[in-house]
């Protein structure tokens, strides 16, 4: 729709349409002028910036902000120096938070500089009242501020922006709606993020995200099946189904779908060669999803499977709503039903309570379930989760040496992983072309692991079979062979 929008087809003498998308293209329109008329102001095409903090999920929701700005006629860059900068925040931890308000320090050095330009704030954090409270406070040269359930409106409000002054802000509480159809800018041609799910049921006792994503909310498997024949036509090969729980996808549809039946749809497209997805909640992982995954050609040999911590004691205090031994026998599984297959985790040290004993406990699994790579983070108290009032915070010094003890852990068990398949050939998709070495490109094979080989432009976005010549720590050098 986007790519071939008549944008004089758009009458902007009758009031906006009341529905969507329609409403947003017609606000798009008038972004349209608004942008030409800066652009005959400033005597050159003006420049837009999208920051992404967080995870895939914000990813994605950048693409699509992008592709809003895009079509409205701005020049797409990396520069936070631009004439409209918008950050795309995340709050998961507090270091996340405490990098924006850095940065935004920076965005108004340049604003000084160029009093026309516009900074703009959205996603997770602004899902948090004190956030708006402290930015309407000390942040004035902010101007547009909007949440995660407003997205879709991005054209609108961007509109707004421009036809009024001081800080706009629209943050909605909650919202079951799911807009189809906008334009989107995705940043590799031939791989994608789409959104399956939106949104979190879970409520794990640490974890914001529920207060900042809302219900859980599943699209439905015909939107996401023509979304990625659409992106399949477009050149994309490779896609990654994104949610926050994606074994629970579909169960509340008007016609509930499992997950493994949206997967084995998503087979069937022609052009697709792989099939990712994120995230895994272990609790609702089902022996279905085993034998899907074990009889397919395109889904990758990697499952993020998060524990957060190896204690049943801590599990439950976590409402993760299963035990140490549920998942030591579902990895085990995995690994017997799917031996080539990578598994990744998360896990948080540090949370209310962990004892010396619990974090063993957590050290000990990852030893047993020996992961190809964790991402190991210190538990960050979030205002209004049941966690943050949670008596016997751990100390910070206790933390750290757990923490370090663990990370050492599990760089062990992630270079003995990794190691193993030295000299083996195996299918890498080409991702880009390396900077820091002429002559070599970088792919990712299908247990996500890297690898390095010489080759040239004309290699991106293909899948080519590998030989693993060597292997170094986490990544591969390797070479093409026929
Ligand atoms: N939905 C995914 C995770 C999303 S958040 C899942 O359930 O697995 C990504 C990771 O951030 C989590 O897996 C968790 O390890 C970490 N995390 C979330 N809240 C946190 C907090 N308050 N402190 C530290 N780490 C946290
Ligand atoms: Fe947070 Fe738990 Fe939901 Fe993941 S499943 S987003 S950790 S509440
Ligand atoms: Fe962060 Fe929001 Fe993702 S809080 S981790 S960007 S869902």
């Amino acid at each position: 729709m986007s790519q071939s929008m008549d944008w004089k087809a758009v009458d902007l003498t009758l009031p906006p349409p009341a529905q969507e998308p329609e409403r947003q293209y017609y606000f798009l329109a008038r972004c349209r002028e608004q942008v030409e008329r800066l652009r005959e102001e400033n005597g050159r095409q003006p420049t837009a910036c999208v920051t992404t903090f967080g995870c895939q999920m914000n990813a994605r929701d950048s693409e699509k902000l992008l592709g809003i700005l895009g079509q409205a006629g701005f020049l797409l860059t990396e520069e936070e120096n631009a004439d409209f900068v918008l950050f795309n925040t995340c709050t998961v931890r507090d270091n996340a938070n405490q990098r924006i308000y850095g940065r935004l320090g920076e965005l108004n050095g340049y604003k000084r500089r160029n009093p026309k330009m516009k900074i703009a704030l959205c996603g997770c954090m602004m899902q948090e009242p004190a956030v708006i409270e402290k930015l309407q406070k000390s942040y004035p040269f902010v101007d547009l501020v909007f949440g995660t359930h407003n997205l879709y409106k991005f054209a609108e409000l961007l509109c707004a922006c421009y036809e009024s002054e001081g800080m706009l802000i629209d943050i909605w509480k909650d919202t079951d709606q799911i807009v189809e159809e906008l334009p989107t800018e995705r940043k590799y041609p031939f791989k994608s993020g789409i959104n399956i799910m939106f949104g979190c049921n879970n409520f794990c006792s640490y974890c914001i995200v529920p207060y900042v994503r809302g219900r859980e909310r599943s699209r439905k498997p015909e939107d996401i099946l023509r979304e990625i024949q659409a992106l399949a036509e477009d050149g994309v090969v490779e896609v990654m189904l994104l949610g926050q729980n994606v074994n629970s996808y579909g169960k509340n549809l008007d016609k509930p779908v499992s997950f493994a039946e949206l997967l084995r749809e998503v087979e069937k497209i022609p052009g697709i060669q792989r099939i990712r997805f994120m995230t895994s909640h272990p609790k609702d992982l089902s022996p279905e999803l085993i034998q899907t995954i074990k009889e397919s050609d395109k889904i990758c040999r990697h499952l993020h499977l998060p524990l957060q911590s190896g204690s049943t004691r801590i599990l439950e205090k976590m409402n993760r709503r299963y035990t140490r031994e549920q998942y030591l026998e579902l990895a085990q599984r995995i690994r017997r039903e799917i031996p080539d297959i990578a598994i990744t985790t998360d896990i948080i040290v540090g949370f209310p309570g962990e004892t010396q004993e619990d974090l063993e406990e957590t050290i000990q699994m990852v030893r047993q379930v020996q992961f190809d790579n964790a991402f190991t983070f210190i538990y960050s108290r979030r205002t209004g989760t049941p966690a943050a009032s949670m008596e016997d915070q751990v100390p910070p010094q206790q933390v750290k040496a757990g923490f370090d003890r663990l990370l050492k852990v599990v760089q062990e068990t992630a270079k003995a992983q990794a190691a193993k398949y030295q000299g083996r050939v195996m299918e890498a998709l080409i991702e880009e072309i390396n900077e820091a070495s002429p002559g070599m490109v970088t792919g990712r094979l299908s247990n996500n692991t890297i690898v390095h080989l010489p080759g040239g432009p004309d290699m991106v976005g293909k899948l080519f079979p590998v030989l693993l010549d060597e292997c170094h720590g986490f990544y591969y050098t390797g070479h093409r062979v026929p």
